[in-house]
């Protein structure tokens, strides 16, 4: 069986949008794929208990005691990534889903599961990497938004498109109102993106 990972940090939305496709669409007949486990660096994320209570293996890698131990941020984050990377490891899996993953990961991370780390994040990149996409995209004045899958690169919210859902942006709306409809995109554009990976095969590191 190919494990999959999700990585979160909050409710989890995507995750359950994930875990319920994988579910309905019989990936592991199909694809002989599963989601094994579910990680958060949140001890309080929702989504970990969600996960729990419907019977994944889930794990908690806590960002904050690395930030004590160490004087340096970047050391930090390197030995958070680290033991990040052997929780992960114990899964071996073909892909690794940031799925609402609230850090900043590492070269050393994205280089570690190169071709095998994808996001999805809710904008049309190239535009609005980074956070606040939905309030920034309505001051610029787009008359769209919306969510991208892509795979991860070294560079925050960079990387090949695998796939897009468009928003149109209302007069009516605020950054709350629209990110619900990006948010019920994305529910539907991650799931499938992923299934067409296993489908195709292109999973596989290269
Ligand atoms: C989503 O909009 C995702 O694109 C972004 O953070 C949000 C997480 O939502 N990176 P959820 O935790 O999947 O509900």
């Amino acid at each position: 069986m190919k494990n999959i990972v999700i990585l979160i940090s909050g409710g989890g939305s995507n995750m359950k949008a994930l875990v319920k496709t994988s579910q309905r669409d019989q990936w592991e007949k199909k694809f002989g794929a599963k989601i094994s486990m579910v990680v958060s660096n949140q001890p309080d994320a929702a989504g970990l208990v969600w996960a729990q209570e419907n019977g994944l293996k889930t794990r908690l890698v806590d960002h904050r005691p690395f930030l004590k131990q160490f004087d340096n941020p970047s050391q930090a984050r390197l030995a958070f990534d680290q033991a990040l990377c052997e929780v992960i490891d114990e899964e071996q899996p073909i892909l690794v889903l940031l799925a609402g993953f609230m850090r900043i990961l590492t070269p050393f991370f994205v280089k570690h599961y190169a071709n095998r780390l994808i996001n999805i994040h809710p904008s049309l990149l190239p535009a609005f990497p980074g956070l606040h996409t939905h309030e920034r995209a309505m001051v610029a004045g787009c008359q769209f938004a919306g969510a991208t899958v892509h795979r991860v690169t070294a560079e925050l919210d960079h990387g090949p498109i695998l796939a897009q859902a468009v928003v149109p942006i209302l007069s009516t709306d605020t950054p709350q109102t629209l990110a619900q409809r990006v948010l019920s995109q994305e529910h539907r554009i991650y799931p499938a993106a992923i299934a067409s990976l296993l489908g195709n095969n292109v999973h596989q590191p290269r």
